[in-house]
């Protein structure tokens, strides 16, 4: 394990993030209502510029044409290639399933069981297939520090 400091505290403040280069490995260090995270800048669905993405939160709406709540804001990230979105503190992916689109086909073999998927009771989000690097992140005196294995 190596401990790199990335800079001051005051450097990243909430709402923002830095991408920094430590030991070849692009780097995304976000900063959550206050609590610093880290996270590799590389999707794990194809390779993108994962922290070059948008940042932002959960959309969600009780019905169409409801009061939509805004959730989770700054957590989320969105990959600028496909538009895959993870949570900038653990690296899961995370799919509204009503904003994909397939083309649907009739067939005449039957499915196979539908395999339960996890959802997320607030933002009734489904968790994706894909789960970023994140690294260990903590501040000392004031300096923001990320830890390497
Ligand atoms: S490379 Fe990130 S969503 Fe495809």
């Amino acid at each position: 394990m190596t401990r790199h400091v990335i800079c001051k505290v005051s450097e990243i403040p909430p709402g923002e993030k830095k991408v920094v280069d430590i030991d070849g490995r692009s780097i995304g260090v976000y900063n959550v209502n206050g609590n610093f995270c880290a996270i590799l800048n590389r999707c794990p669905h194809q390779g993108g510029p994962l922290c070059l993405g948008r940042t932002a939160g959960f959309l969600r709406t009780d019905r169409p044409g409801g009061v939509y709540e805004y959730t989770r804001k700054g957590e989320i990230v969105r990959c600028p290639w496909h538009g895959w979105e993870f949570d900038v503190q653990t690296g899961q992916s995370w799919v509204s399933p009503d904003n994909v689109r397939v083309r649907s086909y009739e067939a005449g073999v039957t499915a196979p069981d539908a395999v339960d998927a996890e959802v997320d009771p607030q933002t009734g989000y489904v968790k994706g297939p894909f789960r970023a690097e994140t690294y260990p992140v903590y501040v000392k005196q004031l300096d923001v520090v990320v830890e390497l294995p």
